[in-house]
């Protein structure tokens, strides 16, 4: 049986003392393999408790007072409560862990135990787990504020080793890391993503393209050093286990690599900035990749001066980040337990972001989008079932009844709210119940974000 210990002590308890409290709980647990003993923040540090931790062999993880009171345990002590805040360590400890109690709080002179049975594996504790949730929360995509210091080779082998250490289809690890350094290389670079930063400038709205014109989109030439991370799609031959029906995964492995990347370096202290702002041939060429090597992500790497509190594009107010709500389903598209509702716009705006923006789009609902391609304030949603060639100014939306049109009408007026549209024109080219009920889900999805809509 697998044991989680816990121990509430006071400064200064002997190895001796905790060791026969120790023994004298986990025997009657029946005895089992102790893996983890567990104590209140703080007291990690006793010579006696670490001795017995090593003793057993066994890691030592501690809990904060917060995270304790939150784990009611069931022998309570007020003197305990005085002495840390807490009713109970060796109890809320042992339960905070996730583990089943079975010896409730045994007591020595000095000290108090407590034994759980661990069901399942354990997860870090509190303090490193929320470093982990901590170092997601502030990765950012940098593209400003960097500053004139090397990245030491010893970091920057930490973060590549993250990277590396990615999961990946079949284990085929398809990366690899290109490290460029080279101003010149980076000039060629730069120029490619200044000459895709003007055609996507060229293809906005007027007041789009001026908030645009506001934005940095890169750190080439600001960065000392930047990483192409490509893909070898066909790395491991033939019967690489898990890709062979679905190619795609192979450009997975290679992205998670990069988020591996990211994080790490965030922890680093080092600023990335992604940069997409190419034909990805175009710095293949550029860098001289054999043909089979394809890119995946251009990073620029460096120390930068701070990392900011939110990503530059809601800052900025260009976009807005989407509720977590939107993202989750239960069982089926569409349950996400917040929608769905036309007639429901409280509902339809749980959760809702307020329009970040003003752009005003003119929605076709039907139409051909070839009669649109040159207005770039249109946005032609197309219901049919077929998957239109071109993406660009369309929107595939295939209803199949017009309850879920109802839904995706709902869906795409959020979603364009929170890419900094704040009008939304509607016209109805297609006349059939499937057009309708999507533009009323338009209009719910729409009020629900503050979204004025006209049409
Ligand atoms: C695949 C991908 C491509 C990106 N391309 C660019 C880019 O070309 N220029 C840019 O400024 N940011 C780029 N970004 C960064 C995003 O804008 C950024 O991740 C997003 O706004 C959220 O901000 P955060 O990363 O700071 O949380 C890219 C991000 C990803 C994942």
């Amino acid at each position: 049986m697998k044991l989680v210990v816990g121990v509430g002590l006071r400064s200064g308890t002997s190895y001796r003392e905790l060791r026969d409290l120790v023994d004298a709980t986990v025997a009657a647990a029946g005895g089992g393999d102790v893996r983890v003993v567990v104590t209140v923040e703080g007291r990690e540090t006793e010579p006696g408790l670490q001795r017995l931790a090593a003793f057993l062999d066994a890691e030592l993880h501690t809990t904060p007072v917060s995270e304790l009171a939150r784990h009611p345990a069931p022998t309570p002590g007020p003197r305990v409560e005085r002495l840390t805040g807490t009713p109970s360590v060796a109890e809320s400890a042992v339960l905070a862990t996730g583990a089943e109690l079975v010896v409730p709080k045994r007591r020595s002179v000095n000290a108090t135990a407590a034994v759980g049975r661990m069901a399942a594996a354990p997860g870090y504790p509190p303090t490193e787990r929320d470093v982990v949730h901590r170092v997601i929360a502030e990765r950012r995509d940098v593209r400003r504020g960097f500053v004139d210091r090397p990245i030491a080779d010893d970091v920057l082998t930490r973060v590549l080793e993250s990277a590396h250490r990615a999961p990946s289809v079949g284990l085929s690890q398809p990366w690899d890391f290109v490290l460029i350094r080279d101003l010149a290389t980076r000039r060629k670079i730069h120029d490619l993503a200044g000459a895709q930063r003007d055609a996507f400038a060229a293809s906005l709205p007027p007041d789009r393209r001026q908030a645009f014109d506001g934005l940095k989109i890169e750190a080439i030439l600001d960065t000392p050093l930047n990483i192409a991370v490509t893909c070898d799609a066909g790395r491991g031959g033939r019967h690489v286990l898990g890709r062979h029906a679905d190619p795609r995964t192979t450009w997975f492995s290679a992205a998670i690599a990069i988020q591996n990347l990211w994080l790490a370096a965030r922890a680093e202290g080092l600023g990335v900035g992604w940069v997409s702002f190419f034909e990805p041939g175009e710095v293949a060429a550029v860098l001289d990749l054999p043909a089979h090597i394809e890119l995946v992500g251009y990073l620029c790497v460096g120390h930068v001066e701070e990392f900011a509190a939110a990503p530059e594009l809601v800052r900025t107010g260009w976009a807005a980040r989407r509720p977590l709500a939107w993202a989750v389903h239960h069982e089926q598209w569409g349950q996400r337990g917040v929608t769905s509702i036309e007639h429901d716009a409280a509902r339809a705006g749980e959760n809702a972001v307020r329009a970040v923006g003003r752009q005003r789009v003119r929605v076709i609902v039907g139409g051909d989008p070839a009669d649109y391609l040159d207005h770039a304030d249109a946005l032609v949603v197309h219901l049919g079932a077929d998957k239109p060639i071109a993406d660009f100014g369309v929107l595939w939306r295939p209803a199949r009844t017009p309850v879920e049109a109802v839904e995706l009408g709902v869906e795409v007026a959020r979603d364009l709210a929170l890419q900094g549209v704040g009008h939304l024109a509607l016209q109805t080219v297609e006349q059939s119940e499937v057009a309708d009920g999507l533009v009323r889900g338009l209009r719910a999805g729409a009020r629900a974000c503050g979204v004025d809509w006209s049409g």
